[in-house]
């Protein structure tokens, strides 16, 4: 989890970078104040993936997206992958291809206030060019069609569904975006 910090677009104060052990409690704020656009929202604060206790332990890598408001840095962004092990019901996407050959994306959350100003965009091309650069073939996610910024987002950077299923009264996809 190396890398500069580098800037997003012209704000001197909006940064992308990997996440540090002392991000804790900044991801534990943006994620309980970050439910899922939609339908999907149904508890406040919503439930806490115990995957987020343990970042550097579970997560091949890690981004936060930081701005600085009065001195404090504030965690407004964030994003992941894993290996895609075999908890993923590949089974559901036959589309998928090997396990071995992609990534998964997960835990994407912009904060309310913060989002179309292109943080959830930068976050995916910070996925997509560690995913090229590490060797892999394709990044894959699942979201909700009920999720719709999320499923507008993934389009636009050329993610394409390769399977559906049903989630309780969700609609879950699986997405993915094959690297050239
Ligand atoms: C999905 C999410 C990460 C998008 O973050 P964001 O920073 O607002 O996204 P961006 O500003 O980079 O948007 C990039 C493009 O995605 C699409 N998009 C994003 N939000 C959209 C919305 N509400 N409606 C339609 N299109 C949308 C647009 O094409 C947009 O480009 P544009 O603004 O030039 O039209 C954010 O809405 C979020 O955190 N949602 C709640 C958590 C969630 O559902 N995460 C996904 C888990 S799978």
């Amino acid at each position: 989890m190396e890398g500069m910090e580098q800037l997003i677009g012209e704000s001197a104060a909006l940064a992308i970078r990997p996440c540090e052990p002392a991000d804790g409690a900044g991801v534990r704020a943006l994620h309980d104040r970050t439910p899922p656009a939609g339908s999907l929202a149904g508890g406040f604060p919503q439930q806490w993936p115990d995957d987020l206790n343990r970042i550097p332990e579970v997560f091949l890598a890690f981004w936060v997206v930081t701005t600085e408001r009065d001195g404090v840095q504030e965690i407004v962004g964030m994003a992941g992958v894993k290996a895609v092990d075999d908890e993923v019901p590949l089974d559901l996407f036959p589309g998928a291809g090997d396990r071995k050959r992609m990534i998964r994306l997960l835990r994407m959350r912009v904060a309310p206030e913060w989002r179309r100003r292109g943080i959830g965009s930068r976050l995916v091309e910070t996925v997509v060019a560690w995913a090229r650069e590490s060797g892999y073939r394709s990044v894959i996610l699942e979201t909700t069609m009920e999720q719709e910024p999320a499923v507008a987002l993934y389009r636009r950077h050329r993610f394409v569904e390769i399977g559906r299923s049903a989630l309780e009264r969700y609609t879950l996809v699986c997405m993915r975006h094959d690297l050239d």
